[in-house]
């Protein structure tokens, strides 16, 4: 079964940036941005991002505005601050080589058992497990067994059977072959098992059971949040608010100011935008703001000019409002309704 899963693997593997060359710091980067992100979205993002940090020591030595704005519109902004700090701790305790030991490894900030797994395995050939999401589906389905694959007790099941199963040999092409196999063919809703390599040991195959297998996720409603902000514009400088640690969504990132954060009032509406984060479901309406005349500004706020305002608002919430393109127009019936 493993010499039939790693034979289609290596036949016909996607041909993904990361693979074309590999390096610690390559796999690390590429498995950073592929936790909660599609392959497709990633592709460009992950060239862009070794273009401009093509190394650990250049990593390091940038800003953390620098590495969000290179992340702008992958979401789930804490991954580029670790992958930052992160660097700065291979520059300082691992004297600027990617540690290859998988506690160091896994001491490093953002990176957990499947990160350390991935890089071990793919870069260093090391024999450790990864488990995504893509693994959890296709040993439940290849086993038969039942579970959420949320449910921890079901993780830590899957995890225990991926450690008994990677190969000394190439484990690297191992668990890429199984993440594949998830993301291509043993997909969540119709699975290609005609196509499938391991279809003669698929347990779920032979019980007709690939359609039942993992059980569903149990669902949880998103939020509905409403957000009015407000667009006020000086000289050609727009004020941006620095949104707080303690902020729901959006932590620690530029954002435009929210209604009776800074004394303003709120003018005509420019635009509107709906957005979702983490079961949250946004619904934010742009306001053209005035700015009290005696206004003071709190240290949160600042001015910014119009044409760097993409290097600060990465959220790609903000590109759908700002694309709307309102601003010099009359509000539209369309777009105020
Ligand atoms: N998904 C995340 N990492 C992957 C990898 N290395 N190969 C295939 N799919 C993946």
């Amino acid at each position: 079964m493993r010499a039939a899963l790693l034979r289609w693997y290596r036949r016909g593997m996607r041909d993904l940036p990361w693979r074309r060359q590999v390096s610690p710091y390559r796999t690390w980067v590429s498995e950073i941005m592929l936790q909660q992100t599609t392959v497709a979205a990633v592709v460009p993002k992950y060239e862009a991002f070794l273009r401009r940090f093509p190394d650990v020591a250049t990593l390091a030595a940038t800003t953390e505005e620098d590495v969000l704005a290179a992340w702008a519109g992958l979401g789930y902004y804490s991954r580029a601050r670790n992958l930052r700090r992160a660097a700065g701790e291979i520059m300082t305790r691992h004297d600027g080589r990617f540690p290859t030991d998988y506690e160091s490894v896994l001491a490093l900030p953002g990176i957990g058992r499947y990160t350390a797994g991935a890089i071990l395995s793919i870069a260093y050939g090391k024999p450790y497990p990864v488990v995504d999401g893509n693994v959890i589906r296709v040993f439940s389905r290849l086993f038969g067994l039942r579970g959420r694959p949320k449910d921890p007790a079901f993780t830590a099941r899957i995890w225990r059977k991926a450690a008994a199963l990677v190969p000394k040999k190439y484990p690297g092409d191992w668990n890429q072959a199984l993440m594949e196999l998830g993301a291509t063919v043993c997909t969540p809703e119709s699975p290609s098992c005609g196509a499938c390599p391991v279809s003669k040991d698929c347990v779920a195959f032979k019980k007709k059971l690939q359609d039942k297998l993992p059980l569903p996720e149990k669902r949880r409603p998103s939020e509905d949040v409403r957000w009015s902000c407000l667009w006020i514009e000086r000289n050609g400088q727009v004020l941006l608010w620095k949104r707080s640690a303690r902020e729901r969504l959006l932590k620690n990132l530029w954002g435009l100011p929210e209604v009776g954060r800074v004394t303003a009032t709120a003018g005509r509406l420019l635009a509107r935008a709906s957005h979702t984060i983490t079961h949250h479901a946004l619904d934010v309406e742009l306001h053209a703001g005035a700015l009290a005349s005696d206004a003071l500004l709190p240290p949160e706020a600042d001015w910014t000019p119009r044409s760097r305002l993409k290097e600060r608002l990465v959220s790609s919430l903000w590109l759908k409002l700002l694309r709307a393109r309102v601003f010099e127009r009359a509000p539209s019936a369309k777009i105020a309704s």
